[in-house]
């Protein structure tokens, strides 16, 4: 039978000018793929988390950008730019904190205007002079690389994780950082898929992560489809499970890594990384470089997505549970200061504090 793990996160239809996902929201009960054609279509979903987690965005949004470009009508190449600018700006408007979404979507235009510039497209070019076929292709092998490249580089964060794991160890992870955030492995479950394929006798424990669950209906049931020892817990379990020295390490992902190391990632992060400190135990963030952002100089520069309240009073519950009117906190991120974190785990090695200087050299050397 059919696992979870055998469907693609993401993919392109090219020849329905679709980008297919699996719709998240329906997981774990409904495995099933719908596809995206228009910009609102593309938009909801990343906005309603049909299609979720900071790579995975990213790779709709490449995709998305494509497929709204493929049967543009632009008749110059200032026209094409522009159209191009507008549809990337409003997908980029679905969600404000995973970095990976704008970084996509600036790569595109980038790609884009390399393409035209090696082809001697001028800026005014229109008629015979302009070849809006080859940048349209251009479009769709680039989005393909960002995909493709994902693979790669979550398997390289798995493969230097795993360094950080042994035999026996228990592990801890917060929201979905798994195979349903980007196109395989994960970012923080990479290390575990790779233990797991090893032979490690691991035992992974997943926070249900509210308000949405991604612990619970997503990164229980992968890891638990893969038949790695998975336990669930309440967010609120987690300080006593540390407590009580079975967990060894703990991995969590991250939509954006400031210049300092701070990491935003899903909300109750940093509580677990506090408590982590408090009892000593490892706590890694696993980032691809693209979810480094050297632009935003310390977590405090992170736009942090607030969410509805009814994500918090109504959702999963048969009835509401809270009393009417009453007012709701909802950031869906919070930032964990780089003080707490152990190492940042990328595709190019372990970064260690100080991390403003790990990460000012990754970005010289790479
Ligand atoms: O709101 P979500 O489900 O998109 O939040 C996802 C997370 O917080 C993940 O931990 C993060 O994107 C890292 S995925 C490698």
């Amino acid at each position: 039978m059919k696992s979870i793990l055998d469907y693609e996160t993401v993919s392109l239809i090219d020849e329905d000018d679709a980008i297919e996902i699996i719709d998240q929201t329906k997981l774990p009960g409904t495995i099933e793929l719908i596809r995206l054609r228009t910009g609102e279509e593309i938009w909801n979903a990343i906005y309603l988390l049909q299609v979720r987690g900071a790579p995975a965005i990213g790779v709709a949004a490449g995709f998305g950008l494509y497929i709204l470009m493929k049967h543009s009508k632009a008749a110059s190449y200032e026209e094409f730019m522009k159209e191009l600018r507008e549809k990337s700006d409003y997908l980029n408007s679905s969600r404000p904190t995973a970095v990976n979404l704008s970084w996509a979507l600036k790569r595109m235009e980038s790609h884009v205007v390399k393409t035209a510039d090696e082809m001697g497209i001028k800026e005014n070019a229109s008629g015979a002079d302009f070849d809006i076929n080859t940048l349209i292709e251009a479009m769709r092998d680039e989005s393909e690389r960002i995909k493709a490249e994902d693979i790669d580089v979550c398997r390289r964060i798995g493969e230097n994780g795993l360094t950080l794991i042994k035999d026996g160890f228990g592990l801890l992870t917060h929201c979905n950082a798994g195979q349903l955030c980007a196109c395989k492995y994960g970012t923080a479950t990479a290390p575990m898929y790779l233990a797991h394929e090893k032979g490690y006798n691991i035992k992974v424990y997943c926070d249900e992560t509210r308000p949405l669950l991604q612990g619970a209906r997503l990164t229980a049931f992968e890891l638990h489809s893969a038949g790695i020892d998975t336990t669930l817990l309440c967010d609120n379990m987690s300080a006593s499970l540390m407590k009580s020295g079975a967990i060894d390490a703990i991995f969590v992902g991250c939509d954006r890594v400031a210049a300092n190391g701070d990491a935003a990632n899903k909300i109750g992060t940093s509580v677990v990384a506090t408590v982590a400190k408090r009892y000593n135990i490892p706590f890694y963030v696993c980032a691809p470089t693209s979810t480094i952002d050297i632009s935003t100089k310390t977590g405090a520069d992170i736009n942090i997505e607030q969410r509805k309240p009814e994500e918090v009073t109504e959702m999963w519950y048969k009835e509401r549970m809270a009393p009417e009117g009453v007012k709701v906190y909802n950031p869906a991120f919070d930032v964990t200061d780089n003080e707490l974190i152990t190492g940042i785990v990328t595709e190019y090695g372990i970064l260690r504090a100080p991390y403003d200087v790990s990460i000012s050299k990754l970005f010289q050397n790479k």
